[in-house]
Order: structure tokens, then C-alpha cells, then sequence
């Protein structure tokens, strides 16, 4: 497809490696496949990455691949995930080509990530940081089970997409690390990670009620009121 970012024709191509293969446990069913406003979650998430990105990989469930779940608009392949979100990513980062110069990943259960959250975090990347997450405050005061407040001053909330130099995390999922943040992982190898402004609406579907609430996001951004 077309490339939006607009650098990508001299700087190499932009792939977003969308991670769907969970279970859902928490919420109760693969809520990556219920519906958003009449969308499917996974076809909001894939598309937002498809409009950003030059190619976008999708990563499913075994049992999912082939079937009609696992027919997605904007997915340029569909891959088989693992048992675990972090061998899912490699699974899917097998999938993205060699040329591929910057590598996003995002979670499926994010499906209200916007565009221009995209473009900071391809643009972080672009910039020359090995790593690009976005980060929102925390607006809790937190309580450490040690005893005491923490600052929350010093403390962010991290979002996905994620955005990676590719030879930075193709390098970190070598060896078979586990993590829910990737960044972490380039980091511990001593890539340099970039904070980007995160989106309070860029709310992971997580337990039951997160449905509910992504569906007033939806709404209140979109000034739209159907279903
Ligand atoms: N994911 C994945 N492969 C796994 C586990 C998770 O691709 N083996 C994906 C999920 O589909 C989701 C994202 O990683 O899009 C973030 O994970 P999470 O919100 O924890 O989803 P689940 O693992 O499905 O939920 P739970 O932990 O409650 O079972
Ligand atoms: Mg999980």
C-alpha cells in the first residue's frame, strides 16, 4: 500500500505487528473479536495500523488461522501466535520482512489508538531511538504493599503501539524473553527508549467492563451515538 508516513520511500518500510492471539481471560472470551459500535475490535485495531503502516501482520490464535475470525481488513498476513503475548510477537515479527525498517507493535485490545499517536511514534523511531512508547500519567494515587505513597509524578502508564528500530527488536526477541512490554526488553540490551505523549481514550480492553467504557470513548470522540 501507499505509504502515509511519508519518509518511507528513502527511510524503509513501516510494519505494525498486531498481537491477537490471547485468550481473553479476564474478560471472559477473545474480546478481541466482539463488536465495537458494529466493528470488531481486532478490525479497528488492524485498520488504524494498516491507514500508518506500509504492511501490518496479524497475529491469531492456532485454532483461529484460516477461519473466518481470522479474516481481517488491512491484514497484509495472519499468523499463528503462542502461548504467551511475547512469543506471539516473535511469531509475528517472523512474519514481517527483512526490509522492513521500523517495526510497531500493537495490542489487538487497543482499538481506539489514533492516528496521530501513530505518526509520534514512528517519528520518535525515525528520530533514532532504538525503542518509542507512549505514556500516560497515572492519575491514582498509588500506595506501595511496602508501606508508603508512591510519587506518582515519577511514574507513567504504558501504552501500545510500540515502536522499534527493527534490527533493536528483532535482536531483543532473539532469545525467548518474556515481557508485556517490549520496550523493556530493548532496553535491558541496551537500546535508548523515547517517551511519547499515550492517549487516555487508548484504553486496553482488559476485564468485562472495559467493553462498556471503550464504547462511551468511541462514542464521545466520534460525537456518534449508534451501535
Ligand atoms: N496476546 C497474544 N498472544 C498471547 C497472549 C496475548 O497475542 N498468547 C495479545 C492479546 O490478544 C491482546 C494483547 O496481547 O491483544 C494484550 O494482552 P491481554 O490484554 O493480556 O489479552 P489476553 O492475554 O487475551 O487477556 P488475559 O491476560 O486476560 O487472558
Ligand atoms: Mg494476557
Amino acid at each position: 500500500m501507499e505509504s502515509v508516513t511519508g519518509t518511507s520511500t528513502e527511510a524503509g518500510e513501516v510494519w505494525c505487528v498486531v498481537v491477537a492471539a490471547g485468550s481473553g481471560r479476564r474478560y471472559g472470551g477473545a474480546k478481541q473479536f466482539d463488536s465495537l459500535g458494529g466493528v470488531r475490535v481486532i478490525d479497528r485495531s488492524v485498520s488504524v495500523a494498516a491507514a500508518n503502516c506500509d504492511g501490518v501482520v496479524v497475529v491469531v490464535a492456532p485454532d483461529v488461522v484460516g477461519t473466518r475470525d481470522a479474516e481481517v481488513p488491512g491484514a497484509d498476513a495472519v499468523v499463528a501466535g503462542g502461548a504467551t503475548r511475547s512469543g506471539s510477537v516473535r511469531n509475528g515479527l517472523a512474519a514481517v520482512p527483512g526490509d522492513a525498517t521500523v517495526i510497531l507493535i500493537h495490542d489487538a485490545a487497543r482499538p481506539l489508538a489514533t492516528e496521530g499517536l501513530y505518526r509520534r511514534v514512528i517519528a520518535a523511531v525515525r528520530s533514532g531511538a532504538a525503542a518509542a512508547v507512549p505514556v500516560v500519567p497515572v492519575v491514582d494515587t498509588i500506595r506501595s504493599l511496602a508501606g508508603g505513597v508512591v510519587d506518582r509524578d515519577q511514574l507513567r502508564a504504558i501504552q501500545t503501539p510500540q515502536g522499534f528500530e527493527a534490527s533493536a527488536i528483532r535482536a531483543a526477541h532473539t532469545a525467548d524473553a518474556e515481557a508485556t512490554d517490549d520496550a523493556t526488553l530493548v532496553e535491558a540490551a541496551g537500546g535508548t527508549v523515547a517517551l511519547v505523549d499515550g492517549e487516555p481514550r487508548n484504553l486496553k480492553i482488559t476485564g468485562p467492563q472495559d467493553r462498556a467504557v471503550a464504547e462511551a470513548l468511541r462514542e464521545f470522540d466520534e460525537g456518534d451515538s449508534t451501535t
